[in-house]
């Protein structure tokens, strides 16, 4: 029977590749994005559903989960992917800048993983993945970016966190830390860059269909650096 794998950030630079990933290779993908905006290429799916949910909202994200699981019964896999990106140093990141990456980076993948997690240590399997970023494993890279980093460095912590919950069980949370992702925005924001450094999104989508594909099952907590040849 074909896994079902929840995505969130599913319409984003990132998440319509791995949903098309997961869709070529007959995954049932449920996903998920903020604005309920259609995805063109997958809307009319027969293994395809997107929900419009506000992550940030830790009530509204328990009761989608709750629902998901009540009608599929088994979530095999969740790709946290929901996040985004502010640049600043510490002059720069006040409380509210820095709640606001928190929101979006951390709150966005623990509402979902709370419930996800322990529905999948009740099943006996699951794939959690987060993703974190360089500028939270590197300080050379985050310096500037501090509440970036600071909000994505907890999202690595969580997954230890996690895994060492669910040590003995087939129960896994990985992360991905891609350098930068070669998405319109990045090269309108870079134009000087030299893309073929960075790393495409179609790249990340294989290294996520590895995890939840079993053929990676042995592997435990595992940080996955994608950084191509940024
Ligand atoms: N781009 C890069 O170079 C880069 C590098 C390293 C790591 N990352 C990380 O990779 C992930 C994907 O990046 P991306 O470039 O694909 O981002 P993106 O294109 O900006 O997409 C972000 C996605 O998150 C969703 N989202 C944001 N807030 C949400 C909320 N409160 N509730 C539900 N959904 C919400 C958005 O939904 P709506 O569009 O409907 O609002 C959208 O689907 C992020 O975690 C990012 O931090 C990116």
């Amino acid at each position: 029977m074909a896994k079902t794998i929840l995505i969130t950030g599913a319409n984003g630079n990132l998440g319509t590749a791995v949903v098309k990933k997961f869709l070529d290779e007959d995954y049932k993908v449920i996903g998920v994005d903020h604005s309920g905006s259609h995805l063109g290429f997958a809307s009319t799916h027969p293994q395809f559903e997107l929900h419009a949910v506000n992550l940030a909202d830790e009530a509204a994200s328990d009761t989608f989960v709750k629902e998901a699981i009540s009608l599929y019964k088994k979530i095999d896999g969740a790709l946290l992917l929901a996040g985004g990106f502010a640049m600043g140093d510490i002059a720069a990141t006040d409380g509210t800048a820095l709640r606001k990456m928190f929101s979006l980076n951390f709150e966005t993948a623990y509402y979902l993983a709370r419930p996800l997690f322990q529905h999948m240590m009740e099943s006996g399997y699951g794939r959690i993945v987060l993703v974190g970023a360089r500028p939270a494993i590197q300080s050379e890279a985050g310096k500037n970016l501090i509440a970036y980093a600071l909000s994505k460095s907890l999202l690595i912590k969580l997954a230890d966190l996690l895994n060492e919950a669910a040590k003995g069980k087939n129960v896994v949370v990985s992360v991905i830390a891609p350098s930068t992702i070669d998405t319109p925005v990045n090269r309108a924001d870079m134009p000087k860059a030299d893309f073929s450094k960075w790393v495409a999104p179609a790249q990340i989508a294989e290294v996520l269909e590895f995890i939840c594909s079993g053929k990676g099952d042995s592997l435990r907590g595992p940080l996955y650096k994608i950084y191509g040849d940024a």
